[in-house]
């Protein structure tokens, strides 16, 4: 049955209520605690497929089910739930959302779950080059994930591991305050990390009234 226009921006919208706050990441958090409760439906509803995208990847880079693979802003889990039906067993989450890492939490599928951000004034308790692989759906995007995360990621990376990284494309526009896309150029330029590929994907959100571009990037610590 076709979906009602009107029931469509109604998901949309709840399902993208974080924008509007992006310059305040306490309130970001609060709107993740607000919406856990109903984000998979929402997802689900409006064709909502960066967790696909980097499902996608991952299995081409990092074969092996055993990796100890880090979900950076796991939020509710539905990355890590489509992971762990293929057989990954170590799975990490992260996300400052108390809510959602209770959602996640109840879905079994990761080892563990840590609330928080990856950050070097708050680094996580683990060793340099722990993880075999960082993946991160939707993340990526102002107000949430940003530049200043990437130094910790890449301190938790093992060498020869790999960052499956997919969100919309629109959200890594380069401005004075967001500037992901030229750290991780910075990184790549200074041989820290390798830039393996670069994927488009139609389709981000099944419904929007924006640019739907998704992409995946893919990186190789050195
Ligand atoms: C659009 S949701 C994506 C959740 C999940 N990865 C998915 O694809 O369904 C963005 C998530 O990023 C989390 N987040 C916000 N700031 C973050 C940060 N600095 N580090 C990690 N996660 C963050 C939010 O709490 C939220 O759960």
């Amino acid at each position: 049955m076709a979906k009602n226009s009107e029931e469509l921006a109604m998901h949309y919208r709840e399902l993208t209520k974080a924008r509007p706050v992006s310059g305040d990441p306490q309130k970001v958090i609060e709107s993740y605690d607000e919406l856990a409760a109903t984000y998979d439906e929402h997802s689900k509803f409006v064709g909502y497929s960066a967790p696909a995208g980097a499902y996608r990847r991952l299995p081409e880079v990092v074969p092996n089910k055993q990796a100890l693979i880090l979900d950076v802003g796991c939020g509710t889990g539905m990355l890590g739930e489509m992971l762990h039906k293929d057989g990954y067993s170590n799975l990490y989450g992260l996300d400052p959302s108390d809510k959602s890492c209770d959602v996640a939490r109840s879905k079994g599928c990761y080892a563990t779950i840590i609330q928080g951000v990856a950050r070097p004034e708050t680094p996580l308790s683990f060793d340099d080059g722990y993880f075999d692989a960082i993946v991160s759906s939707g993340t990526f995007q102002p107000g949430h994930c940003d530049q200043n995360d990437i130094p910790e990621l890449i301190r938790l990376l093992r060498s020869g591991g790999f960052m499956v990284i997919s969100t919309r494309k629109a959200s890594l526009n380069e401005t004075d305050s967001y500037r992901v896309k030229s750290t991780l150029k910075h990184y790549v330029d200074t041989s820290v990390l390798e830039e393996t590929s670069y994927q488009e994907f139609n389709d981000y959100f099944g419904f929007a009234t924006e640019d739907v571009t998704g992409i995946v990037l893919t990186y190789k610590k050195k």
